[in-house]
């Protein structure tokens, strides 16, 4: 950036007198919607008959949900609605939104771009690839028959081609239907990520809500548990990234196949296991005399109800191969984990508890949730292995892995422990015309540096500079470039550091 030193004086100090008669002016100011006192008032269509009190008081959220047909006709289960009339009243909306969903309004916005940039960039860190699909899926596509909460959150309804459609609660059967999709077409393995929302009419407590949005990570085509071993690296890169030491969250690691081990035993049928697991998953939900009467309504004996409740409170891994012997798979499948997390350097992160099982009824070995150590919060994220989700749709099995990482926990973490990110707006120029005739000029210095890949706040009104100073330091510029008529017939604007001063007049040509 040239800098002429010979001109660091005080900035147009005429400003403020020649700008302030053109606020006046300004059509914005004139404008017959707005009062004088700068309340906005909104210009009402004409009712088809004479508002009375009466009228106005009767016009409750029903009677306008009616006449605008929202409840009427079937609501969403009908697919031949037509679309609703346009009311003539302006009806005072509820400015809040939807129970259970949020808005982002800049700074929420830039916390999300912040946790988003950092899945990514993990994702990105692992040679993982991003994807992503409809939020709006077959209905199908979410039916299992196991019992899950996750079915009876659904958003589903039938739209208007009589078609019964989902708001997705989850990605993994969404990935699932692109990759059978896709066939032989793609080399194995897969390593995709996504980010995506997620719909799912909850119950809501801290960290859950109706919509959260999920990063997933998943690996398709790999058998071996290094796979998981890789998946839970990338969640604590993650936690790493963002201040989260192993002292803050761990992670419980299991595996179905242990209980596929105990229910062997017992002769259970193994079209009824992912069903125990559902139950198994409701343990610290429930009584645990409902839990024994559901187990026992699958068929599980009295006894095997027992010894499955004693094996999913072990919560060491010697102690498991204890009962179990060292011959089964879950047991050889942990002890990998374990062994690659020591040389991954995560052993710290992670320990054995046999109680978890997941709620989600297509997981088939290795599971896992990442917890808060000091229990105040619901599963920070989840995942596992699931072998044969794809068969369940008609396609041909692949080994598979993965999890799913909410946005909603992880933030009232950050705030447990004091490391949400301080994230202000910055925009790197602030340019501003001193004169109207100078709008397009300013325009035109905007357009040079944005071309040099600079950000601009252009000043699109005429303001006084006090104005400028203040939302400058809002956006926390870097500088401000004043465009003057008497530099701008020299081919010069002023070019003010807003952190240290300095001031000096730049040829255009050479502004950076
Ligand atoms: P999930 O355990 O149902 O697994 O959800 C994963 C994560 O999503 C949870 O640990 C939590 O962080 C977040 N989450 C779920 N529901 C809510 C909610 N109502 N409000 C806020 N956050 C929520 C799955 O969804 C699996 N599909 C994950 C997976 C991917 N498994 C293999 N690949």
């Amino acid at each position: 950036m040239a800098a002429n030193p010979s001109s660091l004086l005080i900035l147009h100090p005429r400003l403020n007198v020649y700008l302030k008669p053109f606020v006046l002016s300004l059509p914005y100011f004139s404008s017959p919607s707005l009062s004088f006192n700068g309340a906005r008032r909104f210009l009402i269509p004409r009712p088809p008959f004479p508002i009375s009190p009466r009228n106005l008081s009767s016009l409750s959220s029903t009677s306008v949900a009616q006449s605008t047909g929202e409840n009427g006709g079937g609501g969403g289960r009908s697919g031949a609605l037509s679309p609703p009339p346009i009311t003539e009243f302006v009806q005072k909306i509820d400015v809040n939104p939807p129970k259970g969903t949020r808005d982002f309004p800049p700074e929420e916005m830039r916390l999300r771009n912040w946790l988003f940039h950092n899945f990514r960039e993990v994702s990105r860190l692992f040679g993982f690839e991003e994807v992503d699909f409809p939020v709006l899926e077959s209905e199908a596509l979410f039916i299992r028959k196991s019992g899950e909460e996750i079915r009876d959150q659904l958003y589903c309804f039938e739209d208007r081609g009589n078609r019964r459609v989902a708001l997705r609660p989850e990605l993994t059967p969404s990935l699932a239907r692109l990759v059978i999709q896709k066939g032989k077409s793609v080399s194995l393995p897969l390593k995709w990520f996504g980010i995506g929302q997620c719909w799912r009419y909850e119950r809501m407590t801290r960290g859950r809500r109706r919509e959260h949005y999920q990063w997933n990570m998943d690996i398709i085509g790999v058998p071996e548990v290094t796979a998981e071993a890789e998946l839970i690296s990338s969640i604590v890169t993650f936690f790493k990234r963002i201040g989260i030491t192993a002292s803050d969250v761990g992670f419980k690691v299991s595996s179905r196949k242990v209980l596929q081990e105990v229910l062997r035993c017992y002769s259970i049928p193994e079209n009824l296991f992912s069903k125990v697991c559902i139950i198994i998953d409701k343990i610290e939900k429930i009584p645990l005399d409902e839990i024994k009467k559901e187990l026992k309504s699958t068929g599980v004996s009295e006894e095997g109800v027992e010894e499955l409740l004693q094996v999913l409170s072990i919560k060491s891994l010697a102690k498991l191969e204890e009962i179990l012997g060292s011959a089964g798979e879950a047991v050889a499948d942990l002890k990998q984990l374990f062994s690659l997390a020591e040389k991954f350097g995560y052993s710290e992160w992670i320990e054995f508890d046999a109680s978890v099982v997941r709620g989600l009824a297509y997981y088939t070995g290795i599971v896992f949730e990442g917890f808060d150590r000091e229990g105040k919060l619901r599963a920070i994220c989840g995942g596992g292995r699931y072998d044969r989700l794809l068969s369940t749709f008609g396609g041909d099995d692949l080994p598979a892995c993965g999890f799913g990482f909410g946005d909603a926990v992880i933030v009232e973490l950050l705030k447990e422990k004091g490391l949400v990110p301080e994230l202000s707006l910055q925009v790197e120029n602030i340019v501003c015309a001193l004169d109207v005739d100078l709008q397009g000029a300013a325009a035109r210095v905007a357009s040079i540096l944005r071309e040099k890949g600079q950000s601009v706040d252009l000043v699109l009104e005429s303001k006084p500079l006090k104005w400028v100073f203040k939302r400058a330091a809002r956006i926390n510029a870097y500088r401000l470039i004043l465009v003057g008529s008497s530099e701008w017939q020299r081919g010069m604007v002023s070019v003010k550091i807003l952190s240290s001063g300095e001031q000096y007049e730049v040829k255009l040509d050479e502004l950076e």
